[in-house]
């Protein structure tokens, strides 16, 4: 194993979020940008792509699944875990940034308004919750992150895909093959994401809820597979059906943000009895 930076780019987890946002904003013209090779991500995101691109190997994710995968951190309500990870300190602006429960509750409020099924409006309030990954000592490029298949070649539809020049996988031929490790078809049950909050709350909750939920829950961070459609000689028919959830979702994350912060107090009566109703009152983490 290389040694691994002790620096922690972000001044906030959301900084990535807010990258991806700004990346995938409607309103801005990306051949604009691209044409004056101009990158408006900050310093610290791009240092936290590098760091990212350049650990995470499949090496790595093997171990984080079986370091994590057996869920034998403990055992806490979904509550609890809410407000353990609303105490992540950050560097950001207390005005302007949102708390991880202000986000949780704007993303499920704005599937609520829509009119989804109470499933989907719980899977927008829970979906971030394996950011508690970090307090188990996980760095932000094993938190979070854009994901995507490790085990094979990268795509260049991977932001920043220069940055894997120093991933170690690189050197090992069998892992840079169009398909490495997988079969072509072998459908995304079989593929090993990235490690980050993404797989490990697909871990810790899908036993209580449907399947459209754990795609959502699983995938919402892999952009080059729901957004970009890279990959797509991996996937199998159940995916296609079931990835028009994962974008369904995926505005509900990145722009249900607004000045308004949501009133805790007020939800709370909702959301302590949606989660009840699908959730025991303690899980395993
Ligand atoms: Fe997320
Ligand atoms: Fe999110």
């Amino acid at each position: 194993m290389h040694a691994q930076p002790v620096t922690a780019p972000l001044h906030s987890l959301d900084q990535w979020d807010d990258a991806v946002r700004d990346r995938y904003d409607p309103t801005r013209s990306k051949d604009q940008f691209r044409q004056f090779n101009e990158d408006t991500t900050p310093p610290v995101v791009r240092e936290f792509y590098r760091q990212n691109h350049q650990f995470q190997t499949l090496e790595f994710v093997l171990g984080k699944h079986r370091e994590y995968g057996d869920l034998n951190l403990g055992e806490l309500g979904i509550w609890e875990a809410m407000e353990k990870l609303n105490t992540l300190v950050d560097d950001s602006d207390p005005d302007t940034s949102l708390s991880q429960i202000e986000h949780n509750l704007q993303t499920a409020e704005a599937i609520r308004r829509d009119g989804h099924p109470r499933w989907m409006i719980l899977t927008g309030f829970i979906h971030d919750l394996g950011k508690m990954l970090c307090f188990s000592g996980e760095p932000q490029w094993a938190v979070v992150g854009d994901t995507f298949p490790v085990g094979c070649a990268w795509s260049d539809k991977i932001v920043y895909p220069e940055y894997f020049a120093a991933n170690q996988d690189r050197y090992q031929p069998a892992l840079q093959t169009k398909n490495g490790i997988y079969e072509e078809g072998c459908g995304l049950r079989n593929v090993h994401l990235s490690w980050g909050h993404d797989e490990y709350m697909y871990r810790v909750t899908r036993q209580y809820l449907p399947e459209e939920a754990q795609y959502m829950i699983r995938y919402h961070s892999c952009y080059p597979i729901h957004r970009e459609g890279a990959y797509a000689h991996l996937l199998d028919d159940h995916d296609r059906v079931m990835l028009e959830w994962v974008r369904k979702f995926n505005p509900y994350d990145l722009y249900s943000k607004s000045d308004t912060r949501p009133s805790l107090d007020e939800l709370r009566p909702y959301y302590e009895e949606l989660v009840s109703e699908f959730f025991p009152a303690k899980i395993r983490w």
